[in-house]
């Protein structure tokens, strides 16, 4: 393989592929990115890319349905200029929820978009913290994952907080939030959460001992904030001293923030793998993944172990 590798950002994350370039001491591709009059995506590498082993990062947040389509149209033109791999760097992964179906006569988009950038030319896919583990293996082409506990239990633990334990909102959360527990030597606790329908849901049960602890909910991603709110005030009402969430997807949609600010949560962390784009919020502190993905990518091109990476 050529020995340059070229990393371009699509348009939903430019910020993090610039602090991933500058970590790596790389410039980042030029591309050109647009919309037609009529609203279709408009994509011209302004570089040679023959033979090259490039990166395209573009999180498939929101506007969903344009970055993702942006980041196929990106796949296709590179792979027309003959690069020689190309990878999707996708920091979040949208349509992930839909990972099974649930009721009759539903979609599992998790697996039309592993097929989308599959079709559209894809040699590999890195991505980080998926809404469930199972998603991995909807991909038929190399995919690496990362995760985010290593940089989010890094800055936690920086504040030296005493009686942790850590609450995993839901049954599907209880891996993760057992893994954060076990960085941070804490207890764990588990919510019973139903969602009688899409986008609500209630908490049944709270399986853990809270009081006069310190709380923090763990989860793959903040949307609504409905499982955040729920789950903060289970904790509150069982007696814990005060709340800390840690989610690695900040989606943050609609009136999430204001949601969050009206509970007594003391700080809400999230990653920088979705721009926050003026949403703003006093409580949120985002950590950097962009040294994550720089080293993600670095390995991937040098054909190194990425076991160091993935182990936190
Ligand atoms: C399970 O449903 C997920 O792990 C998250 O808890 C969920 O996506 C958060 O969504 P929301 O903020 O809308 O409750």
């Amino acid at each position: 393989m050529n020995n340059e590798f070229v990393l371009f950002s699509g348009s939903s994350n430019r910020q993090l592929a610039e602090e991933i370039a500058l970590y790596l001491k790389v410039k980042l591709g030029k591309v050109e990115l647009h919309k037609f009059a009529d609203g279709e995506t408009y994509v011209n590498y302004d570089e040679t890319v023959r033979g090259k082993d490039i990166y395209i990062l573009q999180s498939t947040c929101f506007p969903q349905n344009d970055n993702l389509m942006e980041l196929l149209i990106m796949i296709d033109a590179a792979k027309r200029a003959a690069a020689q791999r190309i990878t999707c760097v996708i920091p979040y992964y949208g349509y992930g929820k839909q990972d099974r179906k649930t009721n009759d006569r539903e979609p599992i988009t998790a697996k039309l978009v592993a097929n989308l950038i599959q079709a559209a030319g894809a040699d590999a896919v890195l991505t980080m913290d998926l809404h469930a583990d199972q998603i991995q293996g909807f991909f038929d082409i190399l995919a690496d994952f990362l995760y985010a506990s290593g940089p989010m239990t890094k800055y936690f633990a920086q504040k030296g907080l005493k009686d942790l334990i850590m609450i995993a909102p839901d049954v599907g959360s209880t891996k993760r939030a057992r893994k954060y527990a076990k960085i941070l030597g804490t207890e764990l606790a588990i919510i019973d959460k139903r969602r009688p329908r899409p986008n609500q849901s209630e908490v049944v049960n709270l399986i853990g001992e809270v009081a006069g602890k310190t709380a923090v909910i763990v989860d793959d991603e903040i949307n609504t904030g409905g499982t955040t709110v729920n789950a903060a005030q289970a904790a509150i009402k069982n007696g814990a001293k005060e709340v800390y969430v840690m989610a690695s997807h900040g989606v943050f949609a609609g009136d999430a923030l204001k949601r969050i600010d009206k509970i007594p949560i003391k700080e809400v962390i999230v990653t920088n793998s979705i721009p926050l784009a003026g949403k703003l919020s006093k409580k949120v502190k985002v950590i950097s993944v962009a040294q994550l993905f720089g080293d993600a990518i670095r390995c991937m091109h040098e054909n190194k172990s990425l076991s160091q990476i993935l182990k936190s």
